[in-house]
């Protein structure tokens, strides 16, 4: 039987995604599956479709993913197309290519619905290349300021966004509990894939 494949693709600004991405590695890793961690940066070559399951994750950026990863992918859209590996018209599913999409987020707003727009695009960028979706997962991110500016929000307005907003206090976050969360999350998701004879 073939061995399956694994990507983990992520951006990251302050470092919460990252702690995400790693911790989906290491699950595929002690599940001795073949995995690869990429962080999302300038000029990156990448094919997707040398891999056959895909994690990919990104910040919560105004509701959608960074804006590195969206032209990322864009373009990757773009390549696939003129190289005809995809078709310009209805795209079928290939068969035995997954994916799945993660991001962290402050919520503070509106909670999950403010990251559910960022992992449907990603999805449907999956989607648009030919990979079953097979999840989409948010973990609450702690918000901080990456070089925006002193007049961007002063720290009050930051204190307020991350003690007082819809996920509640998400300081320190994603935390060991939320990582441990995920961790089992993963172990499903690979064990569906990965299903042990007997
Ligand atoms: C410029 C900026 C815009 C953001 N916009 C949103 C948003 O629309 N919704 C949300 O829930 N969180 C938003 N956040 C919070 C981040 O998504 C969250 O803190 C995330 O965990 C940061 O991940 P990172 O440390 O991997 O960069 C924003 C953060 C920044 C810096």
């Amino acid at each position: 039987m073939k061995t399956m494949n694994t990507l983990v693709l992520f951006d990251s600004m302050g470092g919460n995604t990252q702690k995400v991405a790693e911790r989906i590695q290491q699950v595929a890793q002690s599940n001795d599956i073949d995995s690869t961690l990429i962080r999302l940066e300038e000029g990156l070559v990448l094919d997707f479709y040398e891999y056959d399951l895909v994690f990919a994750g990104s910040p919560v950026i105004e509701w959608l993913p960074t804006k590195k990863m969206m032209d990322f992918l864009k373009k990757k859209l773009k390549d696939y197309r003129l190289s005809g590996d995809i078709p310009s018209t209805a795209i079928p599913l290939r068969p035995g290519k997954f994916a799945v999409c993660f991001s962290t987020n402050c919520g503070a707003h509106i909670g999950v619905d403010e990251a559910s727009p960022m992992t449907e695009w990603v999805a449907s960028f999956f989607g648009h290349i030919g990979y079953q979706v097979l999840d989409k997962i948010h973990v609450p991110g702690e918000m901080r300021n990456f070089g925006q500016g002193s007049d961007w929000m002063d720290e009050q307005v930051f204190e307020s966004l991350n003690t007082q907003g819809k996920y509640g206090n998400i300081k320190g976050r994603p935390n060991e509990k939320d990582l441990a969360k995920l961790e089992t999350h993963i172990k499903q998701i690979l064990d569906s894939l990965t299903p042990t004879s007997g």
